[in-house]
């Protein structure tokens, strides 16, 4: 540093007037430093100094100053600070007298004490701490702790300057005072979410040379505004969901997300929507964004769901997103059949094809758990054919018979396509009603009948039977005899049929002697109308009794005249006297003769063949043979009871007829035989 010397002579006066002298040193110089040569400038001699008993006369500087009396100059006591003299007062100078004895003279002297750049400009605090917030606005001010430089002029603060600038500018104004105000301009708007801190350093600076700086870091915190809006995911959020699911089902979470910071960026999340009914559906976590099912889901009532999320901060922004569920069908509906018509009864002669019911089905479900298909327990007699979409009709398919089934249980299932299927089935009964198709059908194709002859008239022989599949009055059978003759005599006169019963009655005796059988036809007729009939044979067989006794034939019994049979007395043994022819006009065992010897004159001459009726000898005849012999001949039929007749033979054993004559006179007188010559 150039030492500056500035010596003043404001007024130099002579005696007692006192001189001044001013002079002008930089602060800081060292101990012993020139100052000035007072004597000289003082115009004293050095003597006079010494003489003079030459003295400082303390005023604000003394200590600092000395006087070397022996070269009479002024000279750096100790360090001069100006700062600690003078404070930021200028100028600062040292104002102090020299006095002089003999005669007494004083000086005044002045030393300026001139700045020097030994201060750099100094921060109070090591930093600066701001919290502003994110919202705070372009231009906002921010005032700075200002900077001390204790250097004065031009050594003194000259500016600041700040870095980085990105967000923020100085601006520096003077003050009332004259001092340098520093603050710190928002130039651009803060983002908590970019930069949460900010680091700025201040740099005052001074005008000296060289140039002096100081610095301080400016920590700013920026704060939170709630300038975000929470905001999801995804706009749209979609899924699908079963219908019938449990409730308290999770169906998704939907997130939204909120930048800001603390309680500004809590998010909450709720339903919006203006149905009412969504409500009762649909649940969401305020907290956590899970939807959840509370409610039921039918896919036959709504098929596509479609809800507004809100997401709010608790600074009061919101987002808000769709979520779109689809509601994925279940076959939870059975087939709905619905019988529009159906006929009660149809006969039974009714023509292919004939429709006997017709019907809706309807399935709530849809695609394949709504598809549905028919069919009948029955499908042979019946078809079931859809006519258009979900109408059927069912008809005939084959032909009718009452008579083979009279009511069918046509049961119609429907089924869906759903896996597992579902069905449901109406069953409706059918009846079908008698045309008279069947004629009456005897229970043989033909009769025979017996009856015993000699019945009663009025006697019931038998019974025909007749049915008729058909039912009711087609069923109810009459029986007529039909008409036709027997022997010339109408059939009725024989026989009567009961209509109702189908008894058949005689209606006269019958006499097997004179008819053994005849035959007549019997129609039995239905109630139909028109009327279906059929006829039988009947042939009725009239049974012998045993009415008739057997008739001898041979030998003729006459009533007064008498034959007998000539036996020669020759005759061998077996002769053959003669034959007894009888008849009976009945049959079979009542007509079955057979003959036995009732009585005889002599037992031991004759027998009677049983079959045949012959009488034979069976010993020779002797000379004491009776010439009169009479055999009693009793001829049975074999009916139960059996019939008899007698016959009396008269055998004359003898050579010449005079001889027999003689012997036979009393036959007629006999009482046992009368012209019948029969008995029981
Ligand atoms: C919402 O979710 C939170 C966190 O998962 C849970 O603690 C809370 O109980 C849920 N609230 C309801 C009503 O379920
Ligand atoms: C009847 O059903 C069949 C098979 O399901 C279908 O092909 C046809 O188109 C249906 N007819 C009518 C008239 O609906
Ligand atoms: C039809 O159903 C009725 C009543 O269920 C029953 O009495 C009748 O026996 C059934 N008929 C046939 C042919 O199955
Ligand atoms: C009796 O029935 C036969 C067939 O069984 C029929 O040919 C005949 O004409 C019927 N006679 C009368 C009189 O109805
Ligand atoms: C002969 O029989 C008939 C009846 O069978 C009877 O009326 C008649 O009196 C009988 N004659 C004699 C002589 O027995």
């Amino acid at each position: 540093m150039r030492r500056q010397v500035m010596l003043f002579f404001s007024m130099l006066f002579v005696s007692p007037v006192f001189g001044q002298v001013s002079y002008s040193i930089p602060e800081e110089m060292s101990k012993g430093s020139l100052i000035g040569s007072i004597a000289q400038d003082l115009g004293l001699d050095l003597k006079r100094l010494k003489t003079g008993k030459s003295r400082l006369h303390v005023g604000n500087g003394a200590e600092y100053i000395e006087l070397n009396k022996e070269k009479g100059l002024l000279l750096v006591k100790e360090r001069i600070d100006r700062e600690a003299l003078c404070k930021q007062t200028t100028p600062c100078a040292l104002h102090f007298q020299i006095i002089l004895e003999n005669p007494i003279e004083f000086f005044r002297i002045t030393v300026e004490i001139t700045d020097i750049n030994d201060n750099a400009p100094i921060f109070k605090m090591s930093n600066m701490l701001f919290e502003i917030s994110e919202s705070a606005v372009r231009g906002s001010k921010f005032i700075l702790e200002k900077a001390l430089d204790y250097d004065v002029g031009m050594n003194g603060l000259k500016s600041y300057s700040l870095n980085p600038t990105d967000h923020f500018v100085l601006l520096l104004n003077d003050n009332a005072a004259g001092e340098k105000e520093v603050e710190m301009v928002l130039e651009k708007p803060l983002d908590r979410e970019e930069i949460q801190h900010l680091t700025l350093t201040l740099t005052a600076v001074d005008g000296g040379e060289p140039q002096l700086s100081g610095t301080v870091q400016i920590h700013v915190t920026v704060l939170d505004a709630n300038d975000n809006a929470p905001l999801f995911t995804q706009s749209t959020y979609k899924a699908s969901l079963m219908e019938n699911s449990e409730k308290g089902t999770s169906l998704m979470t939907v997130t939204a997300k909120d930048r800001d910071q603390g309680t500004n960026g809590i998010v909450t999340y709720s339903i919006s929507s203006n149905n009412e009914r969504i409500f009762d559906v649909f649940e969401i976590n305020a907290t956590n964004g899970e939807l959840r099912l509370i409610g039921k889901i039918d896919y036959e009532i709504s098929k596509l769901y479609q809800l507004d999320v809100k997401a709010r901060d608790q600074g009061g922004l919101t987002h808000s997103c769709k979520i779109l569920l689809d509601i994925i069908d279940v076959n939870d509906n059975i087939p709905i059949i619905d019988l529009m018509s159906k006929i009660h009864s149809i006969p039974e002669d009714s023509t292919f094809q004939t429709v006997v019911a017709v019907m809706n089905v309807d399935d709530a479900d849809s695609d394949m758990n709504g598809e549905v298909k028919c069919f009948l327990s029955d499908s042979f007699t019946f078809v079931i054919e859809n006519t258009s979409n979900g109408f059927y009709s069912i008809r005939t398919n084959s032909e009718l018979d009452r008579e083979v089934t009279s009511q069918y249980n046509i049961t119609v299932t429907c089924s869906d396509e759903g896996v597992p299927s579902l069905s449901s089935s109406v069953t409706l009964t059918l009846q079908i009603s008698d045309v008279n198709d069947n004629a009456p059908v005897f229970e043989r194709s033909s009769y025979e009948a017996y009856i015993v002859e000699n019945n009663t008239p009025g006697l019931s022989i038998f019974t025909v039977k007749a049915t008729d599949a058909d039912w009711n009055q087609n069923a109810r059978v009459s029986y007529i005899l039909e008409d036709s003759s027997v022997n010339g005599v109408p059939v009725s006169s024989y026989v009567s049929v009961s209509a109702d019963s189908g008894v058949i009655h005689a209606v006269r005796s019958f006499d097997y002697e004179q008819i053994k059988d005849f035959h007549f036809r019997v129609k039995a007729q239905d109630g139909g109308s028109p009327p279906l009939s059929s006829n039988v044979t009947v042939k009725v067989m009239i049974q012998d009794q045993n009415d008739n006794p057997p008739q001898v034939l041979y030998p003729v019994q006459t009533g007064g005249s008498l034959v007998a049979e000539m036996v020669p007395r020759s005759a061998d043994v077996g002769y053959l006297v003669t034959k007894v022819v009888a008849v009976d006009v009945d049959s079979g065992q009542n007509a079955w003769l057979s003959y036995k010897l009732q009585k005889a004159t002599d037992r031991a001459l004759f027998e009677v063949g049983l079959q045949n009726g012959e009488i034979r000898t069976i010993r020779g005849v002797t000379d004491k043979d009776a010439v009169k012999q009479r055999l009693t001949v009793i001829v049975e039929d074999n009916g139960q009871p059996s019939r008899s007749a007698t016959v009396i033979v008269n055998v004359a054993v003898a050579d010449s007829f005079p001889e027999v004559l003689s012997e036979f006179t009393d036959y007629t007188q006999d009482k046992e035989y009368n012209d019948n010559l029969t008995f029981y």
